[in-house]
């Protein structure tokens, strides 16, 4: 629930204008869209919750604990991969609203990807070689030597320190392993899964939520993937576990198959990442989300 400071947005001030974004406006020119109410959210993710904002645009309005600076850096980040041609939405500003930063998207109108895919025979099977493929050609992307993004290595560094259910005599380990793995020198997204790939009416696909995309190794990027899927929490009821575990393994298979043969890089790569991969995710969780990826973490080490 929104309470009443978030949604009354007329003390929404834009603060960055892209494009064809209101710049430099002063408070009593405030755009129309800026003193609506935000109405229900139409999606909720970890870090955000997204609204519609006027007319083909809209808000992804983060949550307090979201430091400003992360902000900006996925608004930067989007901004470098569209210059690279990568298919990702217009970001058309920032803004702030009851206190929290708010970047303002072109809107993505078909769905994520998993919602596209509903109720079609071997949908998950299909979903997988979509993303493998999509995946494979985004790491294939050449890198501008001019461009920014941060160095995958020391961020992943950076979440194995962070994560507090990591003991110290597993997370020094893991540090070491994590330093002989290859640097590499490709665009990584860095959190690669079927809600963070929309797709528009026209049925391309359009990859969302920049906030962690870093240059590095693309088996780490392919890792991430695999310990989003394969360390999820799982249902109560084992007749459920039973499905989902069915979901994710064919979702699993289809992905790999094709990103391995798509991309032309060695399997045998991958498995190194996983567990240093894992280990970075329990920065992200807690409860019981922590406690499935401390379980994963246990089995691949
Ligand atoms: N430009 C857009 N157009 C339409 N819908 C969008 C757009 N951006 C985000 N969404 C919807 O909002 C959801 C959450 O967005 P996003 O992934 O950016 O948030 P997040 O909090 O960073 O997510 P995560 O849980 O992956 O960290 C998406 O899965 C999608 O359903
Ligand atoms: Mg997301």
């Amino acid at each position: 629930m929104l309470d009443e400071a978030d949604t009354r947005v007329h003390e929404g001030r834009a603060l960055v204008a892209c494009g064809e974004c209101e710049a430099g406006r002063s408070d009593s020119e405030t755009p129309l869209e800026l003193r609506q109410d935000l109405g229900a959210a139409l999606a909720s993710g970890r870090t955000a919750e997204i609204f519609a904002w006027g007319e083909g645009r809209v808000i992804k309005r983060f949550r307090h604990w979201v430091r400003p600076e992360d902000v900006l850096a996925e608004m930067a980040h989007c901004k470098t991969v569209a210059d690279l041609g990568l298919p990702v939405p217009k970001v058309r500003g920032l803004v702030e609203l009851g206190g929290a930063l708010a970047i303002v998207f072109e809107r993505i109108d078909g769905g994520t990807t998993v919602e596209a895919s509903a109720g079609k025979p071997l949908r998950y099977t299909r979903l997988g070689k979509g993303l493998g493929e999509l995946h494979a050609t985004l790491h294939a992307t050449p890198v501008r030597e001019t461009m920014s993004l941060p160095d995958q290595r020391h961020r992943l560094r950076e979440k194995i320190e962070q994560a507090g259910s990591l003991s110290e005599s597993m997370c020094l380990p893991l540090v070491a392993r994590l330093d002989s793995l290859p640097s590499g020198d490709r665009v990584c997204h860095g959190d690669f899964h079927p809600e963070n790939v929309l797709r528009s009416t026209d049925g391309r696909a359009v990859i969302i939520d920049w906030i962690d995309a870093t240059i590095g190794d693309p088996l780490a990027d392919v890792a991430r993937t695999v310990v989003l899927i394969e360390g999820g929490p799982l249902p109560d009821r084992w007749i459920d576990r039973v499905r989902i575990r069915r979901r994710r393994s064919a979702f699993l298979k289809a992905y790999l198959r094709t990103y391995f043969r798509r991309s032309g890089r060695r399997r045998d790569h991958l498995r190194p990442w996983i567990p240093v991969v894992a280990a970075a995710r329990l920065s992200e969780v807690e409860g019981a989300d922590a406690v499935a990826v401390l379980d994963y973490l246990a089995r691949v080490m």
